[in-house]
This record gives C-alpha cells, sequence and structure tokens, in this order.
C-alpha cells in the first residue's frame, strides 16, 4: 500500500491565475523514505499543505494509507489527518506555551486521548531529547525544537511524516544529527519520511528523490546515498 498518493493535482491560488500544481502525481510507498526537491518556488511547500489538508487542490485526489481523504466530511478529514500524517515545518511549529512532552503528546490530546507516556520517553530516547522534556520551546535551540517538532509528528505512528526543510536552517553539526536520525527512525519506526530539502546530502539520506518542475514531477530516481549523484541529477533536471 502507498503510504501517499497523490493524482493529476492541479493547485493555483486564489489571488493568481498560475497554476502552481499542474498535474502532479506522486506515490510514496509505505514505510519509505523519500527527498523532493526543486528550486525555490516550485511548489514543494504547496504540496505539502495540500497532502497535510491545510490547502484543497481544485482538481486531482489525495490519498493517504489508501483512503480519499477528500472525500470524507470535514471532522472524519481532520480526525484522519491527526492520526495518519505528522507535519514539520521549517521552524519547528510549536505550541509555544506547551512544554516539549505536552507537545509530542498533542495529537493524543486533540483527540481527547489520555496520552501514553511510554510512547514519548521511546521517541525522546531516540530523539536526544532526555532532560528537555519540561522544557519551553523558546528555551530551546533550533536544533532541540526541530527534534522536539519531529517527536511530535511521529507521536501517533502516522502513514506518513511530511518535514519541509527540517534542517533549513540548522547549523552544519546539528543538520548531520537531524539526518542521521531521520534514517535512524526510517528503520525503526512504521512512518513513510517525505523530506523537502535544498541540501543534496540530505536528500541523499533519503533512499528515492522526485524533483518538482512545471508543476509536477519531472523525474524520480533513486539516490543511492550519494549526494553528488543527488547533485548532478538536480543540475541535469534544471539546467
Ligand atoms: N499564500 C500564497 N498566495 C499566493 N501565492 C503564493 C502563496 N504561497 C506561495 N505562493 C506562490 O506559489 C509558488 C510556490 O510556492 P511554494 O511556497 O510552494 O514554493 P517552494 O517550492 O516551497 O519554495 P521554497 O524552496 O522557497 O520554500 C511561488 O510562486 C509562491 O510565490
Ligand atoms: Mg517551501
Amino acid at each position: 500500500m502507498n503510504a501517499l498518493a497523490a493524482k493529476n493535482l492541479i493547485y493555483a491560488y486564489r489571488n493568481s491565475s498560475a497554476k502552481v500544481l499542474d498535474g502532479l502525481t506522486l506515490e510514496i510507498a509505505e514505510g519509505s523514505f523519500e527527498a523532493l526537491m526543486g528550486p525555490s518556488g516550485c511548489g514543494k511547500s504547496t504540496f505539502l499543505h495540500i497532502a497535510a489538508g491545510l490547502l484543497s487542490p481544485q482538481e486531482g485526489k489525495m490519498e493517504i494509507a489508501g483512503e480519499d481523504v477528500g472525500a470524507m466530511n470535514d471532522s472524519a478529514a481532520a480526525k484522519f489527518r491527526r492520526r495518519n500524517i505528522g507535519f514539520v515545518q521549517q521552524d519547528g511549529n510549536l505550541v509555544e506555551t506547551l512544554s516539549v512532552s505536552e507537545n509530542a503528546v498533542l495529537p493524543a490530546t486533540l483527540a481527547g486521548e489520555r496520552p501514553v507516556w511510554t510512547r514519548f520517553y521511546t521517541l525522546a530516547a531516540k530523539l536526544g531529547l532526555w532532560g528537555l522534556e519540561e522544557k519551553y520551546p523558546a528555551e530551546l535551540s533550533g536544533g532541540e525544537r526541530q527534534r522536539a517538532a519531529i517527536a511530535r509528528a511521529l507521536y501517533a505512528e502516522p502513514a506518513i511524516i511530511l518535514a519541509d526543510e527540517p534542517t533549513g536552517s540548522l547549523d552544519l553539526a546539528n543538520a548531520r544529527k537531524i539526518r542521521a536520525i531521520l534514517q535512524e527512525l526510517n528503520k525503526t519506526e512504521k512512518s513513510a519520511i517525505l523530506l523537502v530539502t535544498h541540501d543534496p546530502q540530505m536528500a541523499a539520506a533519503a533512499d528515492r528523490v522526485h524533483f518538482l518542475k512545471d508543476g509536477r514531477i519531472a523525474s524520480s530516481h533513486p539516490t543511492g546515498h550519494d549526494a553528488a549523484e543527488v547533485s548532478r541529477l538536480y543540475l541535469e533536471t534544471y539546467k
């Protein structure tokens, strides 16, 4: 089964006639680790927002874990997404008034469920968040915020994690750490990962890379975990 299947998505922002997405089709297999690349403004974040249900496409179909999310009513769709999609944004999109641990279990709290603290501590160990559980986002470094955001995205064991440039604002050492963590999590957790990045090193952590061009996926390639190969493919695609 696919964790995500986008079929012929068409999307234009309200105040513009230009189609940001123009027939985008993409399948992300269950449990896989894939990267999405493309120049600034090509529509990567727009696509992730559609996948996460924050924007609705004018045309096309979006399936998550085999379910047509667009066909559900609003409350069913919201509940389904909360369970099946983890979204990590560049700024770590944490709730500033909640601690690291409260942020991480937010999917449960919002669903009216009792948090499973053993699940949180398992993730905290994998993500190097020990000792930071009671801290608030403002007290964290950029790398720590990203790791807290990844903990929250993973908490509910969603079908897919959508990560929008999670290392975009990090120094090299922290970016490397996040990269290693994502690779490790992909082996030990069930969730597929779709990683948007401008960094060939990050993209090479994934098994496949997709290039977005003219509103659709221009091509998809195995990365071979080789950053030089990803750079070469990138330059060939956008020459
Ligand atoms: N809210 C909006 N209203 C109108 N146009 C928008 C809006 N958000 C983005 N756009 C436009 O849509 C296009 C795609 O933007 P998007 O943010 O998806 O690009 P991106 O590939 O994520 O770029 P980057 O790598 O810089 O993050 C751009 O031309 C952008 O200016
Ligand atoms: Mg973007």
